[in-house]
């Protein structure tokens, strides 16, 4: 080794030895007799101190290197007249009689520190050394810790670890493939996988009981803070499972990573059907660590001759606490929020309860005063709360409250960072109607098995049918999602007809899962959570793109080596490619 110690670990017990440290300049300081230089590995910062009067061709050659210089420097630890107690090896600096320039750097395009000057475009153009941040590092090293702690844990409950084919075949469901031409067989194309779903039952079948995979998935689609093209897995299957047991195997993994990754206890999770949620919380993803639930108000609200409402097919309301006095300006942006195309609402409609006990609305040319307090009774208000109203068709009127009552969460500081609740959502339907290709699609994907008793459905009301599926939600995160699977090979077959397969499309598409299920498939169910969202919860941050080593940008670019990418005429030719 180059180094005897890091730039992390020495302290007031290794006063007086002699060592020698590798690392960067992170900054020097020229005190006229002295120079000091910071010093920084991955480990952490060590001071060096170079005296003018005790080797003044030394001091000049350190005050020469410029930051992110790569050196050796040989001298001897001694205790600190001025201590930092912020460092750990804030009481030592090393006295330096020697040093050797290992590589010069030159200037960065922006500063190594938490708070860099640098952009996103040019932090991602020069990632090697926005990694040198401390923050990034940090980042990846909680990664790798997450990483250990899932392996550890599945390998002590008998799971497995198997690597499945990353060149697969393109499937008609889902997100959209991305896809690798062949050579050899010219105008076919391999698939990048969006999961290793149909291998992890592949497994089942030939009796491998408990698997999982850190695994890359890709999926083509529009990228957003929680979204990457290429992300990981933990992927797990069991056979012989109920869901029951598929929730207590990964609720105790989420458990166990939090207690020994963050030291945190998070109790049993509670559990809540896909109904509640979207009744109480207007999401299949709450964020439970605040309340300000739903509250219909149909019954009281239609019939005062205000169109909005009685055209609505329903009426719901939040009481955002101690709001009552927010500006005419405050509730305009407000209603202009709601109004904006992500979210879809056609207007917003507020009822203050004042801490005088004055009651106000928007609506008061409709409602009597006993109208509004029948509103404010049903929903717990009290004096100095805010009632805010959306009305319209039901799934689209609960989906916009849903992200008003995220947004005021955030606006009210609800949203604590540091504090966990997760949570299981259950009871999912299995199919999703589209009004546009006027079919049915797979709520999760079209493996998973619908819940047993409601199977005739399929053939009268297959909008009805709920699915053997599950989520896990971390602070309004969708961490994870499985299902206890088909498999049974007619079963299956019903499936991809009800979503609009052909026998034909259905066989050529996965007759290989079908035909094996015919060769003594066991029952089995599995999960699988996104190790890049997993990583962004336990750290705190707003993006998964800063738990990522190397990630893209929102068009799908990396652009530090710039791709996607142009290939030579030569390339093209050789996979008969024409472009046009
Ligand atoms: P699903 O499609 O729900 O299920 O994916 C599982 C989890 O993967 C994460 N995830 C993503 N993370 C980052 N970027 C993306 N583009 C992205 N897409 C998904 C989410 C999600 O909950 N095979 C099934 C699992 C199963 O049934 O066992 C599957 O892939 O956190």
């Amino acid at each position: 080794m180059l180094r005897t110690h890091t730039c992390g670990e020495l302290n007031l017990t290794n006063t007086g030895i002699e060592v020698t440290l590798c690392g960067w300049v992170q900054r020097s300081r020229d005190m006229g007799g002295l120079t000091f230089i910071d010093l920084r590995d991955r480990y952490g910062i060590t001071q060096l101190v170079f005296n003018m009067q005790g080797n003044a061709v030394l001091c000049e050659e350190a005050r020469g290197l410029g930051r992110e210089f790569v050196i050796a420097a040989y001298g001897k630890v001694a205790e600190r007249s001025n201590k930092n107690p912020k460092m750990p090896t804030g009481d030592i600096e090393i006295l330096v009689d020697r040093i050797e320039i290992l590589n010069s750097s030159k200037i960065p395009p922006f500063t190594i520190e938490d708070n860099t000057d640098g952009g996103e475009e040019l932090r991602m153009k020069y990632r090697y050394l926005d990694l040198r941040r401390n923050i990034i590092r940090k980042n990846l090293e909680l990664r790798h810790k997450l990483a250990i702690e899932t392996r550890n844990y599945l390998n002590l409950q008998g799971f497995i670890e198997i690597e499945t084919p990353v060149m697969i075949k393109s499937t008609p469901e889902g997100a959209r493939d991305f896809v690798v031409p062949s050579r050899m067989n010219q105008g076919q194309f391999y698939a990048l996988p969006q999961s290793p779903q149909t291998f992890k039952q592949l497994l089942m079948v030939a009796g491998f009981d408990r698997y999982f995979q850190l695994v890359k998935c890709f999926r083509d689609e529009d990228l957003r803070a929680d979204r990457q093209p290429e992300f990981t897995q933990i992927d797990c299957e069991m056979s012989f499972v109920t869901q029951e047991d598929i929730l207590d195997t990964f609720e105790g993994l989420t458990r166990q990573l939090f207690k020994s990754v963050l030291g945190v206890e998070t109790g049993v999770f509670p559990r809540m059907t896909y109904d509640d949620a979207m009744k109480n919380y207007g999401s299949d993803k709450p964020d439970i660590r605040f309340g300000m639930t739903f509250t219909d108000i149909t019954d009281l609200s239609k019939g005062k001759g205000l169109r909005v409402f009685d055209n609505a097919e329903i009426i719901v309301c939040i009481t955002a606490k101690g709001c009552s006095e927010y500006s005419r300006k405050q509730l305009d942006e407000l209603t202009d929020w709601v109004k904006r195309p992500q979210i879809g609402a056609s207007g917003l409609i507020y009822v203050k309860y004042g801490n005088d006990g004055i009651i106000k609305s928007s609506i008061d040319k409709f409602f009597t005063p006993d109208d509004l307090s029948a509103i404010l009774n049903r929903s717990d208000a009290e004096p100095g709360d805010l009632i805010l109203i959306l009305a319209g068709k039901k799934t689209a009127t609960q989906k916009a409250l849903g992200e008003l009552r995220q947004e005021m969460g955030n606006r009210l500081n609800l949203r604590r960072p540091g504090e966990f609740k997760p949570l299981w959502v259950t009871g999912f339907p299995l199919l999703e109607w589209d009004e546009e290709t006027k079919r049915f699609y797979a709520m999760h994907h079209p493996f998973t098995s619908p819940v047993p008793g409601d199977i005739p459905l399929l053939d009268t009301d297959p909008g009805k049918v709920r699915a053997n599926a599950y989520d896990l939600v971390i602070n309004g995160v969708e961490i994870g999602g499985g299902s206890i699977r088909i498999h049974n090979k007619d079963l299956q077959k019903k499936m991809f007809t009800v979503l609009g397969f052909s026998d034909e499309l259905a066989q050529e598409q996965f007759g290989f899962l079908m035909n094996a299920f015919e060769f003594g498939a066991p029952p089995h169910g599995g999960i699988a959570f996104g190790f890049d969202r997993l990583c962004t919860i336990f750290g705190g941050g707003d993006s998964i793109r800063d738990f990522i080593a190397f990630p893209k940008n929102n068009s799908g670019r990396d652009v530090m080596i710039d791709t996607p990418a142009r290939i030579s005429e030569e390339q093209l030719k050789e996979l008969g490619i024409k472009l046009v």
